[in-house]
């Protein structure tokens, strides 16, 4: 049996108690601390029963952990993740990478000179789902797609706008939520060529936007679309209905729709439709359900990422590979500003 690789856990909020919760489950890896200043991160470690440090220093000189996740607020992803790097230790490091293009950037280059991984938490792509979804995307079982829609409409209370910065740009569902359906488009369908977006404050009127429409060129040629709205009372959004995350009311719904020349497929559901026998709309399509095994994405994470600081799997999503989710996402509000077609 192989020892358990051990991890420091910088940042226990919200998306840190999720990390704490897939580690228990994962099989192979051990979160042994905690490093967050805050007096309700202090209570969360005693609730699991680990040490507590302010400062993740004290936590790396104290425990000497494998690797660290670093679930911080946005602007401490790279400095903290550029200090375990050059302590040799590989991270795990939330979405976004990086505040900036260039940020994110750096910290590939900083980890591939390193020769130290970097996993970042698109944790969607650890989910069974989109990895059946991708294989039979990229597998040709839809014939050549054409199109996809992506429904992403939800609505975030009040109380969640009580903090101020909610209520600006550095808030706000395109940074916040399209950053994952970007991430999606790209691990199932393929790149993305270029996009055009409209934005709007139109409901509650602060600065950020409430609503998003955007329009992409993947590389294949397919087009597709990303209906986003955080103040809409609908049901039809990723989060609701694939039950990743217990916090969400779960609704029996689908959100993502790829039609390819030969069959066309649902998600989260995998339901999926093809002619039978005559093709074309005077004639009716069957249904089916693709067959998978279901799994819970954030401890699946949790095992990639001790593969991964053991060198027995390479990052599902390095920083590279982020970089570029977050250059698309970036490009949304530019082009929503400029109303130009941005190309990649
Ligand atoms: N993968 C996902 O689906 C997902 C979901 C939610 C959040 N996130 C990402 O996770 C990150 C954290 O989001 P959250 O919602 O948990 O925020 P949060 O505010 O709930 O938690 C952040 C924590 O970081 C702590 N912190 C601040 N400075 C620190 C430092 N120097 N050292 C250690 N800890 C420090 C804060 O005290 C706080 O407890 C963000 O980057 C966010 O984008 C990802």
């Amino acid at each position: 049996m192989p020892a358990t690789t051990t991890i420091g856990l910088i940042g226990a909020g919200a998306i840190g108690r999720a990390h704490l919760g897939g580690a228990a489950q994962a099989a192979g890896v051990r979160i042994v601390g905690v490093a967050d200043p805050s007096p309700a991160a202090a209570e969360l470690a005693r609730e699991f029963g680990l040490p507590h440090f302010e400062d993740q220093r004290a936590l790396r000189d104290a425990l000497q952990p494998d690797g660290a996740v670093i679930a911080t607020p946005n602007a401490l992803h790279v400095p903290l993740a550029l200090e375990w790097i050059a302590a040799g230790r590989p991270v795990l490091v939330e979405k976004p990478v990086a505040v900036t293009v260039e940020e994110g950037r750096q910290l590939a280059r900083a980890a591939a000179d390193a020769g130290v991984p970097v996993l970042v938490g698109h944790h969607r792509r650890h989910n069974p789902v989109l990895q059946k979804a991708r294989a039979l995307v990229q597998g040709g079982a839809l014939g050549r797609l054409v199109c996809a829609s992506v429904m992403a409409a939800f609505l975030k209370p009040d109380a969640y706008f009580e903090q101020a910065w909610r209520r600006s740009n550095a808030g706000g569902p395109v940074l916040i939520n399209l950053i994952h359906e970007i991430d999606l488009l790209r691990f199932v369908c393929g790149e993305i060529r270029s996009l055009q977006a409209l934005t709007s404050n139109a409901v509650r009127g602060f600065e950020v936007e409430d609503s998003a429409a955007t329009l992409l060129r993947l590389e294949n040629d397919a087009l597709a679309t990303i209906q986003l709205s955080d103040t809409a009372a609908a049901p039809w959004s990723w989060d609701l209905a694939s039950g990743e995350s217990p916090v969400f009311a779960r609704s029996d719904t689908e959100s993502h729709f790829l039609c390819g020349t030969e069959a066309s497929l649902a998600l989260p559901t995998l339901r999926s439709w093809r002619y039978p026998g005559e093709r074309g709309w005077f004639h009716p399509l069957e249904q089916s359900r693709v067959a998978f095994e279901p799994g819970n994405p954030y401890v699946e994470q949790m095992r990639h990422f001790g593969a991964v600081i053991r060198r027995e799997e390479a990052p599902l999503t390095d920083a590279a590979d982020a970089t570029r989710t977050l250059e698309v996402t970036l490009a949304v509000r530019q082009a929503a500003r400029s109303g130009e077609v941005i190309r990649f």
